[in-house]
Formats: C-alpha cells, sequence, structure tokens
C-alpha cells in the first residue's frame, strides 16, 4: 500500500477496528500532531461512499454528536472528506462494544455491572436532556473498557425530541431501529420519545444478565410482533443469580405501553441505584474478554451484523435522511 493511501486528511489509519454494513471504524493517528494522538475514524465505505442518503446520514451524525458533550457519549470531533471518503473523527475508546463483551456469556461483565448499567444509563440521560431521542440503544452501541467505563456511540438514526404542535403532525417516513431491541411504538412507525429509549435499554439490560436478548423470533416479522404482543420475559429464567427487584424493574421498562414504563431514565437511575441486580455478589472471571480484544477477530466478524440480528432492511436504512 503506497504511503498516501493510508491517509484521511493527516490521520494515518493505523488498525481495521470493525467493518459495518455501511461504514469502517479505524484507529487513526494524527501524524501532524506533536504528541501523535489516536482518534476512531468512521469511513463510509466505498460502496456507500457517494450515495446521497449515506452522506446525509453520516452528517446527521456529525450534527447530533457535536451538541453532545458528555464523559459518557463519544465525542464527534469532525466532519471530513479526503479522497472521496467522507469520515468522522470520533474520540478513541475501548474498542470491545458490549455486545463483544457479552460473547461468553454474562459473567464476563457481572463483576462490575452496576457500574455499567449506571454509566449506560447516564449518558442516555444526558442525551434526553438535550433533547435527542437515540433510537437505536442495543449493546453494540455502547463500548465498555476494562474498568467498566462505559460510553455511548451511534447516533445515525437519533431523532429531537418532538413536543408541541409538532408532535400531532408526527408520520415516519420509514421504520428504523434493530428489531430485537425496538418498542412497539417504534416498530409501528408511531412518535417516540424518552420512553422507547428505556425500552430498548429494558432489553439491554436483560441481555447483560440473561446473556440473550429478551425476544428472538423464527423469522424478522416474528420478532417484531413479540415486541407487539408476547408476554413480557423475566432474565430470572435464564439468570437464577438475579434478583427479583430488578427482573421486575427490567420488566417494567419492556412494558408494552410507553405510560406504564419509568418516566425517565432519571427515574429508572433513582430506582436502580436502590436495587440489588445480584443475589450473590458475582466473581471476577479467571480470564478476562479484554485480554482477548473482540475487535477483528475473523473474516467471518467482518461481513456478518456484529449482532447477528436482523437490521430494519438496508432499503429502509438508505432511505433515512
Ligand atoms: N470511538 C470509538 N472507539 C473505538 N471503537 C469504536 C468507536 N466507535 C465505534 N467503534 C466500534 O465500531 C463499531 C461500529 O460503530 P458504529 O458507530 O456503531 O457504526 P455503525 O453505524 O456501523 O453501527 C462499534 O460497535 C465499535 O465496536
Ligand atoms: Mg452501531
Amino acid at each position: 500500500m503506497s504511503k498516501s493511501r493510508d491517509f484521511l486528511g493527516p490521520y494515518r489509519l493505523a488498525r481495521l477496528i470493525r467493518v459495518g454494513s455501511t461504514a469502517e471504524v479505524w484507529e487513526a493517528i494524527d501524524e501532524t500532531s506533536s504528541d501523535n494522538k489516536r482518534y476512531a475514524l468512521k469511513v463510509l465505505r466505498a460502496s456507500c461512499a457517494s450515495d446521497k442518503n449515506e452522506l446525509a446520514l453520516l452528517k446527521h451524525e456529525f450534527n447530533v454528536g457535536k451538541s453532545l458533550a458528555s464523559p459518557r457519549i463519544i465525542k464527534v470531533l469532525e466532519h471530513q472528506t479526503d479522497k472521496g471518503r467522507p469520515f468522522l473523527v470520533l474520540e478513541l475508546f475501548s474498542e470491545l462494544n458490549m455486545k463483544q463483551a457479552l460473547r461468553k456469556g454474562p459473567d464476563s461483565l457481572a463483576f462490575m455491572l452496576d457500574k455499567i448499567i449506571e454509566q449506560a444509563a447516564e449518558g442516555l440521560y444526558y442525551m434526553h436532556t438535550k433533547n435527542w431521542i437515540h433510537r437505536d440503544i442495543k449493546p453494540d452501541n455502547y463500548l465498555v473498557a476494562r474498568d467498566g467505563e462505559t460510553k455511548l456511540i451511534d447516533f445515525t438514526i437519533a431523532e429531537p425530541k418532538r413536543t408541541g404542535i409538532s408532535k400531532l403532525f408526527y408520520k415516519a417516513k420509514t421504520v428504523q431501529g434493530t428489531r430485537s431491541y425496538m418498542s412497539p411504538e417504534q416498530i409501528r412507525g408511531k412518535l417516540c420519545d424518552e420512553r422507547s429509549d428505556i425500552y430498548s435499554f429494558g432489553c439491554v439490560l436483560f441481555e447483560l444478565v440473561a446473556g440473550k436478548p429478551p425476544f428472538t423470533g423464527q423469522t424478522p416479522n416474528d420478532l417484531l410482533s413479540k415486541h407487539l404482543t408476547a408476554s413480557i420475559p423475566s432474565p430470572v429464567v435464564y439468570n437464577d443469580n438475579v434478583t427479583t427487584e430488578f427482573a421486575n424493574l427490567t420488566k417494567r421498562m419492556m412494558a408494552k405501553k410507553p405510560d406504564d414504563r419509568p418516566d425517565s431514565v432519571w427515574e429508572f437511575l433513582k430506582e436502580f441505584r436502590a436495587t440489588q441486580v445480584w443475589k450473590k455478589r458475582p466473581r471476577v472471571p479467571e480470564e478476562s474478554v479484554f485480554d482477548d480484544m473482540g475487535g477483528m477477530k475473523s473474516a467471518e466478524d467482518m461481513i456478518k451484523r456484529p449482532d447477528g440480528n436482523y437490521d430494519i432492511e438496508d432499503k429502509s436504512k438508505k432511505e433515512k435522511s
């Protein structure tokens, strides 16, 4: 590879962290800075680099990200184009997302779950205070570090919170989100508010202790209809170390009707801080998932969606703008 091919702007692409359906995420070094600072670059894949909708989504992610400044959220620093490749410059953090950290089951994170859940909730709460609804809360969109520090990422389909009269005229152009974590109202293309993110966050909490999402389906539609009508599972069924109080809290978050969920992430945090997750304190595993950094492990990893879930099909992803 020629030297210039390794660069985007002043950034030398040092290592590929992940390939998604539309973007590659690279660890990159700013060779012009005196301390050779490292960043994460989210670069549109060559096949998407001139797709108008993808370009708009990347710009949107930049606009959302630059309005957010919290230690619980990955900083979005710049939006640039070089050699025909549009990209975002992001704060570099642990390359292990929560889904990868759960790959060997919930025990990997169990011993520091209080910290992870609290920080994950704080990131989401902060976003809500800035009047954004994330709309794609899932384990893949949280990065987790070895010490449990957790940050929220991926604002591609975030929407401004609607209030007053604009609520009345809301009609979703397309249904967007990730099937395993989508609230009933999001599936139906109705207006989403904080409580839609709380539903998805409830699904994430379920998975953190149960090791699998609350609903699975034989087909994408089967999975969606379970969110709409199936009875809400308790994580205790999959992990008998989970307390009834915590299980009940997750079940309330996954209530079909938004009114039956906690009103805000703040309400959730208040309750969570007064709740024990585990009956017995979990042990620190002998082998840490962080010693075997998930990132790029195999060719299979490169093409499959990281969660192996069905995302709402590419067509709708492309239509979102
Ligand atoms: N700032 C970052 N630092 C380290 N790894 C990151 C960073 N941002 C993203 N990643 C990795 O890249 C993956 C995909 O990033 P994401 O922004 O969610 O893109 P996509 O829109 O393709 O889902 C994440 O799940 C994570 O593993
Ligand atoms: Mg993502």
